[in-house]
């Protein structure tokens, strides 16, 4: 059932474009600027006066979480908290009932996640969740939620469940922004025909596979190795390291990019390959200096760049290109070569790509 694929992870990769359709599709309705979820719609009031949303996760889902803070709070202005499960849940947090819990799980089995949402249905809290497995506890014990339409994610590196995650709250924050008013009526529609192009965008960005490929043989002996990005971009550098930390077994951090100068620059040498996460988007000359200082501290750079960029080009040892796309949603794109560059450098290193040592599918335990 690997379909040709040699492992799962790859096959779910390629898969993304589909599912993330998948997850869209019967949803939102460019034709007449409509996103209909029903778990939303039943629910559009709480959402609508929520002092605040609260995410809670665990490891990728979290990272989603991360991104869907930048989201929601640019597109529909409700403040946004995301927390690590396992910490909320045993740290008496402030949960008030007009919060808003979001609940982001692919397995709907994580142990920490499902205690942080029985503790946030105690204190009076509406809990939605976000989950791919049908059926499974997260989704039963969630007053509402939305499904990701993934399908089975088998390698226990999480792929398709973060994108398809993405989208989904995605469309909730346009949703919301359209009911607030907080997008501008052009904005709003812009983003609604741009996430119809997503799947092409995520089809050409698996295009850089050779290119991974050949990034992949240059530093698979590497011990370490730094991510960075910014603004919508820093959860992605997060996840980028996740997936080489979890398959490869080299010890990866990722950072926002600005955050360098505060501890992690002294860690550049030549033997630093830093994967800087950085196409066209606000802040891009931020990111450019971030670039020079790794450069004139030796360290090797490889750079997700916007085709067409010269900039960063001319600086970086390697540049992965991939297409045009707002900031907003750039993560759905920028982290597709991540992806594919972690999957190769596994391969190459001889490691068990789909069960890497020491880690289980659904973390049922704490
Ligand atoms: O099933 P969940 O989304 O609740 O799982 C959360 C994490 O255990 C999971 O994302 C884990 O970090 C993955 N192995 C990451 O690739």
């Amino acid at each position: 059932e690997k379909n040709g694929y040699d492992h799962f992870m790859l096959k779910e990769i390629y898969e993304q474009p589909n599912v993330i359709k998948d997850t869209y599709r019967g949803r939102l309705h460019t034709d007449t600027g409509m996103i209909k979820m029903a778990g939303v719609e039943d629910n559009l009031q709480k959402f609508l006066n929520a002092n605040r949303i609260l995410i809670v996760a665990c490891g990728t889902s979290w990272h989603a979480g991360l991104v869907a803070e930048y989201i929601f709070e640019e597109f529909a202005r409700i403040p946004v908290e995301v927390e690590y499960a396992s910490e909320f849940r045993y740290r008496n947090p402030i949960i008030n009932k007009d919060d808003v819990v979001i609940a982001i799980s692919q397995s709907g089995e994580t142990a920490d996640t499902l205690a942080a949402i029985k503790m946030a249905k105690e204190n009076g809290a509406f809990v939605f969740g976000v989950c791919n497995v049908v059926g499974s506890s997260i989704s039963r014990e969630t007053h509402a939620g939305a499904y990701t339409h993934a399908g089975p994610e088998i390698g226990v590196a999480s792929t398709k469940a973060f994108t398809t995650q993405i989208t989904v709250l995605t469309l909730i924050a346009l949703r919301l922004a359209n009911a607030k008013g907080t997008l501008t009526k052009s904005d709003y529609f812009r983003y609604l025909q741009e996430m119809e192009l997503i799947p092409q965008k995520v089809e050409e960005a698996l295009q850089t596979n050779d290119v991974a490929q050949k990034v992949a043989a240059a530093y698979k002996d590497a011990s370490n190795c730094l991510y960075l990005g910014r603004g919508y971009n820093f959860p992605v550098a997060l996840e980028g390291a996740l997936k080489l930390k979890e398959i490869s077994y080299i010890h990866a951090e990722g950072y926002p990019a600005a955050e360098m100068k505060h501890g992690p620059i002294a860690l550049i040498d030549e033997q630093m390959p830093v994967v800087v996460v950085a196409p066209k988007q606000e802040h891009y000359d931020k990111i450019v200096s971030n670039i020079q200082e790794i450069k004139s501290r030796s360290g090797k750079i490889i750079a997700v760049v916007t085709k067409g960029d010269t900039q960063v080009k001319d600086l970086a040892d390697h540049v992965i290109e991939i297409p045009e796309v707002s900031d907003a949603l750039s993560p759905l794109v920028t982290t597709i070569p991540l992806q594919l560059l972690s999957y190769h450098i596994a391969v190459m290193r001889g490691c068990n790509v789909d069960q890497p040592r020491n880690l289980a599918k659904s973390v049922t335990v704490e």
